[in-house]
């Protein structure tokens, strides 16, 4: 038998399950109005299907468990640190390692070490704690991503590409030493986790690199980014994840890195880099911000955890099955004529909320009503990805109005199967149905940074 053919078919059983709860409309209705319209402010119990987040939500293997009984939580000098040393290096190949919490400790480790106040921080689209820790370290963040990745319908392959025209731009009218450098995501989350090319990020690096700029790869969903370059790129069918991966890295000089993803674990993350200097550096700021070099706010068993992890997703099948899970839910959407993002990207689909609300202007938070919508219909909990994530200019003050209006359907790794897709996707189908009976929302709370966690909202009527 060719199991090529049945990608969905999950590469795993079930050893235990975790109960849902299923509650009423009206009992969802109560819930939303209590959490200010807001899926961040929801109680993880009154959901049904979680698709808030891919980040820390995944199911871990037996292996990544009896790694956690392995633990060796000594203060200094932990061999699960060793472990992990050695899994990223194989996976990744950077010099040095330096652990964190998770990714946005390590961009701020990151941001403070290369950026100096007033420099420009080019980047393919940002991501809202990229973008936060940059501005916080006095960084001026511009965004070099292709024009494709803000239409939601244009089919390039690799959306998440950086435009070279645009960069050199940046590089020409800056001045290259008023550069810190360029983030390059991938995939790059807010486009739809769409892919960058393995050409591309040759340029970017060749062009960086002749301005004397250091590339900095954001590597949270590189290794799902790895996977379209084999799949998508022409040259790469017949090389393994890793490889892949190995080659994405060689084009960069460090990584940041969110441990909460590709490896399957529920906390834990990175930066790393091949410079001595910045190694040393971002040590000596590790220890202030996130704990020993040798820990980096982890405990030994989550690091134990996120070694074995990283090696267990580099594997070709498992990087397989978890996109043709997210393709299982485009496809359904996609046949039913309901407006999302083309292509399938990696960690999730997208639906076009300003398409699929045409009534809502995005002033009134189009997207953000439409997840609240979709918990109350089925208890099927979204994250908006729109006006309300991209905030404010912290120089004028105005709301950021970007182009793309989402809300994000994403995919934990590992924890759903056939049949919760089936219902996410005709509770969506019934929803646009009903659409005209579409209202936007009024910002009644607004945090100083990163508003959408805890903004709170009313529903217009
Ligand atoms: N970079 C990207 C591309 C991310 O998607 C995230 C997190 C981070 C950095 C920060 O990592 O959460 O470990 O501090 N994304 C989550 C999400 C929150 O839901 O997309 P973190």
């Amino acid at each position: 038998m060719n199991f090529d053919k049945y990608p969905m078919a999950e590469p795993y059983k079930i050893k235990m399950v975790e109960p849902l709860k299923i509650t009423t409309q009206k009992y969802r209705e109560q819930a939303i109005k209590e959490a200010g319209y807001n899926t961040f402010l929801l109680r993880s119990e009154d959901v049904y299907i979680d698709l808030l987040t891919d980040s820390g939500t995944n199911a871990m293997s037996e292996d990544q468990w009896a790694g956690i009984m392995l633990g060796d939580e000594a203060y200094a000098g932990s061999k699960n640190y060793y472990h992990l040393e050695d899994a990223m290096y194989e996976c990744f190949g950077y010099k040095y390692l330096i652990p964190a919490h998770q990714g946005r400790g390590a961009e701020q480790l990151v941001s403070k070490t290369l950026i100096k106040p007033g420099q420009y921080v080019p980047g393919n689209m940002y991501f809202t704690t990229t973008r936060e820790h940059q501005e916080l370290a006095g960084g001026i963040f511009v965004d070099v991503i292709c024009d494709e990745a803000h239409d939601p319908y244009n089919e390039n392959p690799f959306k998440g590409n950086v435009d070279l025209n645009k960069f050199e731009k940046v590089i020409k009218e800056k001045g290259a030493k008023n550069i810190a450098y360029i983030t390059i995501g991938v995939t790059v989350n807010l486009a739809g986790g769409q892919p960058v090319s393995m050409e591309n990020l040759r340029q970017v690096s060749k062009m960086a690199h002749e301005n004397g700029i250091k590339v900095v790869l954001d590597a949270t969903r590189a290794m799902e980014n790895a996977y379209f370059i084999k799949v998508r790129e022409n040259g790469y069918a017949d090389k393994s994840i890793k490889q892949i991966l190995r080659e994405m890295c060689s084009y960069t000089d460090a990584a940041t890195c969110s441990g909460k993803k590709d490896f399957h674990t529920n906390i834990g993350g990175f930066a790393a880099c091949n410079d001595e200097q910045d190694a040393i550096t971002m040590r000596s700021l590790v220890v202030v911000y996130e704990g020993l070099q040798t820990y980096g706010g982890m405990a030994g068993r989550d690091m134990e955890a996120m070694a074995r992890g990283m090696l267990e997703a580099c594997q070709d099948h498992i990087m397989a099955h978890r996109i043709a899970q997210s393709q299982y839910l485009w496809d359904k959407l996609d046949a039913a004529g309901i407006p999302i993002i083309r292509p399938c990207g990696g960690h999730g689909v997208f639906v076009d909320a300003k398409a699929f609300y045409p009534t809502v202007p995005q002033e009134q938070y189009v997207a953000q009503s439409l997840a609240a919508d979709l918990y109350v219909h089925s208890g099927v909990r979204s994250m908006e990805r729109g006006i309300v994530s991209a905030g404010r200019d912290k120089v004028t003050g105005e709301e950021h109005k970007p182009k793309l209006e989402t809300i994000r359907l994403t995919i934990p790794r590992r924890v759903y199967t056939q049949s919760h897709f089936d219902i996410v996707a005709d509770s969506i189908i019934e929803l646009y149905s009903e659409r005209n009976k579409a209202r936007g929302l009024r910002m009644v709370y607004e945090p100083k940074a990163l508003r959408f966690f805890q903004a709170r909202f009313e529903k217009i009527l």
